[in-house]
C-alpha cells in the first residue's frame, strides 16, 4: 500500500456498527470513495441487496459457512473444458436476464456468451449453400432448414457467415462422442444476396448439463431434472452488425418449458414442421441490429 493511500484510510472513518442495523450504512460509507461511478454504483446496490436478502431470511451462521463452501466450490470445479460459474449463473436463471436486459425487441435477436454455450467450435468446414452438416452416419428424423437473415427494417442481409452446430439425435455433440466425425453436425454458411441460407440436417435432441458439481446438487435437492430441451446453434457474423448468438428450440420437445438453464424464451421457440414423411423443416429469420461484430472466444477448440 503505498503512503498516501494508507494515510486516507486511517484518516477516514465509516462510523462503529452498533447492531444488524448499522452495518450496511457502514459499508456503504466505507465504499463511497470508489473513483469508478459505475463500480460505486454496482457495489452499492449489490451490498445493500445482499444484505437485506440476508436479513429477510435471517441467515444462519450454518447456512452462511455452506454459501462460502458452495463459492469455493463453484471456483475449484472450473477449468478450461468447464465452467461452473456460468452454468450456476445459468440455473438461477441470471444469464438469461442480463441476456434480455440487453438484447431482444425484435424477434430472435437474443445475443448473449451465455447463449453461445459451451460447445461452439470455431473453424466448422464451410458448406455449400443447401448442403448437409451430417459427416458421418447419424440415425434421426431428417431436418431440412431454411434460415433468413435481416435488418431490422426487414431488408436482406448478405454475405453473413454463419455458423451452425447442434447435438445429434441422442444428444450428444460432436466433440462428446467417439461415434461421431471430426465437426459433425457443424457447418458454416454464407448468405446469398436475398439474405438465405439453407442445409439439411437431422433434428437435435436434448441433453443434459454437468451435474457433477455444486449446481447438480443444487438442481437435486431442488427436484429440477438437468435437461435442456432439443435446439439449433446459429451465430451471424456480419461486419457492421452486432453478432447474433442465438438458439431455436424445437418447438414439440416435452421439455420446452423446464429448460434447466432459462434458455428458451418466446421468441426463441422455432417453426419446426413436421411432415407425414416424419422429416422435419425449419423457416427462420433472423434479425440483425446494427452495432459491432465480434468473434466471441471458443470455449473449446
Ligand atoms: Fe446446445
Amino acid at each position: 500500500m503505498d503512503a498516501a493511500l494508507s494515510q486516507e484510510k486511517e484518516l477516514s472513518a465509516y462510523g462503529l456498527i452498533d447492531g444488524p442495523d448499522s452495518v450496511t450504512e457502514v459499508v456503504l460509507r466505507a465504499m463511497s470513495g470508489a473513483q469508478d461511478a459505475r463500480l460505486r454504483q454496482v457495489m452499492e446496490a449489490f451490498v445493500r441487496h445482499l444484505h437485506a436478502f440476508a436479513r429477510e431470511v435471517r441467515l444462519t451462521e450454518d447456512e452462511f459457512e455452506r454459501a462460502v463452501d458452495v463459492l469455493n466450490r463453484i471456483g475449484r470445479a472450473t477449468h478450461g473444458a468447464h465452467n461452473e460459474g456460468i452454468l450456476f449463473a445459468d440455473a438461477v436463471g441470471l444469464s438469461t436476464l442480463v441476456c434480455l436486459l440487453n438484447n431482444g425487441g425484435a424477434g430472435p435477436t437474443e445475443t448473449a456468451a451465455a447463449l453461445l454455450g459451451p460447445f461452439w467450435r470455431d473453424n466448422a468446414p464451410p458448406t455449400q449453400d443447401g448442403g448437409s452438416i451430417v459427416r458421418s452416419p447419424t440415425d434421426g428424423p431428417a431436418l431440412a432448414v431454411t434460415g433468413r437473415f435481416t435488418d431490422p427494417q426487414g431488408a436482406p442481409l448478405a454475405a453473413v457467415e454463419v455458423d451452425v452446430w447442434h447435438s445429434s439425435p441422442s444428444g450428444f455433440y460432436e466433440n462428446q462422442d467417439a461415434t461421431q466425425a471430426e465437426m459433425n453436425l457443424r457447418g458454416r454458411f454464407t448468405t446469398g444476396a436475398d439474405g438465405v441460407f439453407r442445409f439439411r440436417s437431422v433434428l437435435p435432441a436434448g441433453y443434459p448439463v454437468p451435474t457433477d458439481g455444486p449446481v447438480g446438487e443444487l438442481l437435486r435437492a431442488q427436484r429440477r431434472h438437468p435437461f435442456r430441451p432439443a435446439h439449433l446453434h446459429v451465430m451471424g457474423f456480419k461486419p457492421g452488425y452486432k453478432t447474433l448468438i442465438t438458439q431455436v428450440f424445437v418447438a414439440d420437445d416435452p421439455r420446452l418449458e423446464s429448460d434447466v438453464v432459462f434458455g428458451v424464451t418466446r421468441e426463441l421457440v422455432g417453426n419446426y414442421v413436421r411432415h407425414s414423411d416424419g422429416g422435419y423443416t425449419l423457416d427462420q429469420t433472423f434479425v440483425m441490429q446494427p452495432g459491432e461484430a465480434k468473434r466471441p472466444t471458443p470455449p473449446i477448440s
